[in-house]
């Protein structure tokens, strides 16, 4: 989230709305098509729920208003445009106050299958349809309670309890698996792969394992942790998550199963 950005910030008119290109709302179209029905084949039933009740538009890309005024009554969630990156503390913060950072780029055609840095798509494609079920609305805020009482040489400690289970969680469903995470369902390739493949690991989620596994932000996960259902991340908000965190740090990271560049 601190690192540089190969992407430039769109920045909102004095109406505070952002003015997309046609080019722009042709990617959308393109990665929503394709998308809207992938997920509908590759999507936990929880998603899609969240999805159906969202004014998402498959022409045009949504403006953050539009989805505040639907996510507001039912968690008290809004949706707010910033820069393509944002420090860990400042993310945190904004979690806690149940807004969600929203970057405002979309990826270009060269990035469509899968693209590093959150841009629009998968921020409302992928994030907001999640943050309609109170469940997990509750377990984002507590991440970003937990975040802002944290040294910033702990965010990276807690950062992968967003990341195995926001970003890029699955759910048992149908005697088989569904994508849960925002960094599934908005990825035209990872989505398939992580409920279909056989090459990656899926673990029972544990929250100490979690938060003492290593990820990398630059490949389809080699490790994927597996949710029975929401309640489960209601639970893990209810835990001493500080505690959990003091733990993991004295028992140490897990050996990565993957090559160690980029290392998180
Ligand atoms: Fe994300």
């Amino acid at each position: 989230m601190s690192k540089r950005s190969n992407y430039i910030a769109k920045t909102p008119d004095h109406k505070g709305v952002i003015n997309y290109t046609e080019h722009e709302h042709a990617i959308w179209r393109d990665l929503y098509t394709q998308q809207f029905e992938s997920t509908a084949k590759y999507a936990a039933s929880s998603y899609l729920a969240g999805q159906a009740l969202l004014p998402m538009s498959e022409q045009c890309i949504p403006k953050c208003h539009e989805i505040t005024e639907c996510l507001m009554p039912l968690t008290g969630w809004s949706v707010t445009p910033v820069p393509a990156l944002i420090g860990f503390a400042e993310f945190f913060q904004m979690l806690s106050k149940k807004t969600f950072p929203a970057a405002s780029f979309i990826r270009s055609r060269e990035d469509f299958d899968y693209v590093e840095e959150p841009d629009i798509f998968h921020e409302i494609f992928g994030h907001t349809p999640l943050l309609t079920d109170p469940g997990f609305a509750h377990f984002s805020a507590r991440i970003g309670d937990i975040g802002s009482q944290i040294a910033p040489a702990d965010y990276s400690w807690l950062i992968r309890l967003y990341w195995f289970t926001i970003e890029f969680g699955l759910s048992k469903q149908d005697n088989g698996y569904k994508a849960l995470g925002s960094g599934l369902t908005s990825s035209p390739t990872e989505l398939i792969y992580s409920v279909s493949s056989t090459v990656p690991e899926r673990r029972e989620f544990n929250v100490m394992d979690i938060l003492r596994t290593p990820y990398r932000i630059d490949i389809h996960q080699p490790i994927y942790y597996v949710i029975d259902n929401i309640n489960d991340l209601f639970q893990a908000a209810e835990r001493d998550l500080l505690g959990d965190i003091k733990r993991a740090q004295s028992l140490g990271l897990f050996e990565p199963t993957y090559t160690t560049a980029c290392q998180a």
